[in-house]
């Protein structure tokens, strides 16, 4: 049964003990984040839990972060897939996208606060980077129109409060939110907004997917929750947001208006600058009867962010490659989960069909993508398993051979820091593609016959040996034996 609703992805963590209630009391401006840190810094994947905050002092609400993200667990847990799955679920939602459907009343509307009645400090927005923010931030999604085409793009786009009324929000050139709005105030009229909280799980993902402008994030949500998302129009704009959702804010930006947005926390693990962004007026707030807040960390890798990104775009390169550019031998991909599934580093596994192959492929990810560093391998290589990446890259890469360097690159995204300094100024950056799929045959491995292995793990079993699960990388060398 896909989840209709946020609370019912948290039951269920909580029925697998992948999800903890601080009961007591806490402070929105720094415990929130500094628990979450200490979990995704000190605590290995397997580990980690979503952390639902009872009761935040000033607020009625509760909050609720870390429980998307958590580790790839919660995040396979909210598919309701195995960690093995996820790309494939990713794949087929994208190949068959649920339309959404026009609801004439939501949950999110039960209770309606327009006006002077909607105040962000009712909200138990935390502080992310307690110290060094400029302030409490909502990180969620953010839904916008193309004035033009009439379609809407959800983004997650962090957006500083400013007042109980008003916010900034960090709308990056050449991100789909920024010109959704700019389609808006280029025409002098305002650009409606809206911020949605606490969304069932398969918005949330699809959300942070980096489809091509004017696919609607929403029929890919509605592909990977199995069922279309209900929208419903929102109170004071011109958008349709998830009927389902906890809590929504609405908002407009006028022309012209802007303010000084950060210093924030990044994904990329420092300190972002002051820059200057659009500036929205609070109109409504609107939500549930008994709603939870949910924030999104992130901020110094590992973080919810980070687990979310770079799952959910490893599943759109595996389509992108296999469906829409007939890279048909491609087998898997992943992005390592350390860096906003961004500017990281992305790995295929394929099977390569003529003479530098793998550098094709390598090449048509770093101008499709953020990705920074490409490393391709043949298909057999478990490209989850360290043990596995480093064999492959160590016994078939020849760096003088098997490098390519694009420079001069650059991606509308100023967070790398290694090109970017604390002030904001960025030079171009540079990518690198490592082609460490096998060119020559070096022979036969140096493990016994198939035949033989498979006799001896009979053997294994019958002498009492400790029981073991096979891992990929065994099964995949043991058929080459
Ligand atoms: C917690 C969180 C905060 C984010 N903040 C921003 C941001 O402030 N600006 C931005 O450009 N992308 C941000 N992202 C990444 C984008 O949401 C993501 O890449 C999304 O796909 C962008 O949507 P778009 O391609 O429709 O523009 C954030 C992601 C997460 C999970």
């Amino acid at each position: 049964m896909p989840y209709d609703r946020m609370k019912d992805f948290l039951a269920e963590l909580e029925r697998r003990g992948k999800l903890r209630h601080i009961t007591e009391p806490v402070d929105r401006t720094w415990e929130p984040a500094c628990l979450a840190k200490w979990m995704y810094q000190a605590m290995p994947n397997d580990e980690r839990f979503g952390l639902y905050f009872d009761h935040v002092r000033g607020s009625e609400i509760p909050l609720v972060t870390a429980a998307l993200g958590a580790s790839t667990h919660t995040y396979a847990a909210a598919l309701e897939v195995e960690p093995e799955r996820i790309n494939e679920k990713i794949v087929q939602a994208l190949l068959n996208p649920i339309a959404p459907r026009t609801v004439p009343s939501a949950p999110c509307q039960e209770i309606v606060r327009q006006g002077e009645n909607a105040r962000l400090s009712d909200l138990p927005i935390p502080t992310w980077t307690p110290g060094k923010d400029a302030g409490p931030y909502i990180t969620t999604i953010v839904v916008s129109r193309d004035a033009y085409g009439g379609f809407q793009n959800f983004g997650v786009y962090r957006t500083q409060v400013l007042d109980d009324h008003s916010v900034v929000i960090n709308l990056s050139p050449g991100r789909h939110g920024f010109r959704c709005v700019h389609s808006y105030l280029d025409q002098g009229k305002p650009a409606p907004i809206a911020w949605v909280i606490a969304a069932e799980p398969a918005v949330h993902f699809a959300t942070v997917a980096n489809l091509v402008y004017g696919a609607e994030e929403v029929g890919f949500a509605g592909g990977l929750k199995g069922a279309p998302v209900d929208l419903v129009k929102a109170t004071t704009v011109d958008l349709m947001v998830p009927a389902a959702a906890e809590i929504i804010i609405e908002g407009e930006i006028l022309p012209d208006e802007t303010a000084n947005e950060g210093p924030f926390g990044e994904f990329a693990g420092f300190m972002g600058p002051v820059l200057v962004r659009p500036r929205a007026h609070i109109k409504a707030i609107t939500h549930r009867r008994d709603p939870i807040y949910y924030g999104l960390t992130s901020q110094m890798p590992p973080s919810e962010s980070t687990v979310m990104q770079s799952l959910t775009n490893a599943g759109v390169i595996l389509k992108t490659l296999r469906h829409d550019l007939g890279e048909s031998t491609v087998r898997d991909v992943h992005i390592d989960l350390t860096f906003g599934g961004l500017l990281a580093h992305g790995i295929v596994a394929m099977k390569p069909l003529h003479p530098h192959h793998g550098k094709r492929v390598g090449r048509i990810l770093a101008d499709l993508t953020p990705l920074k560093r490409i490393t391709v391998v043949d298909a057999d290589v478990d490209i989850r398993d360290a043990t596995h990446l480093e064999w492959a890259l160590n016994s078939c890469f020849n760096p003088e051979r098997d490098t390519v360097i694009l420079d001069d690159v650059y991606f509308p995204l100023y967070m790398d820091p290694s090109i970017r300094t604390a002030d904001g100024h960025e030079a171009p950056g540079s990518k690198i593609i490592i082609d460490a799929t096998q060119k020559i045959d070096a022979g036969s491995f140096s493990l016994p016959p198939r035949e033989t292995m498979m006799r001896a793990l009979e053997r294994w079993r019958e002498l009492g040996l400790p029981e073991f699960k096979i891992p990929p990388r065994a099964w995949f060398r043991i058929q080459r034996s």
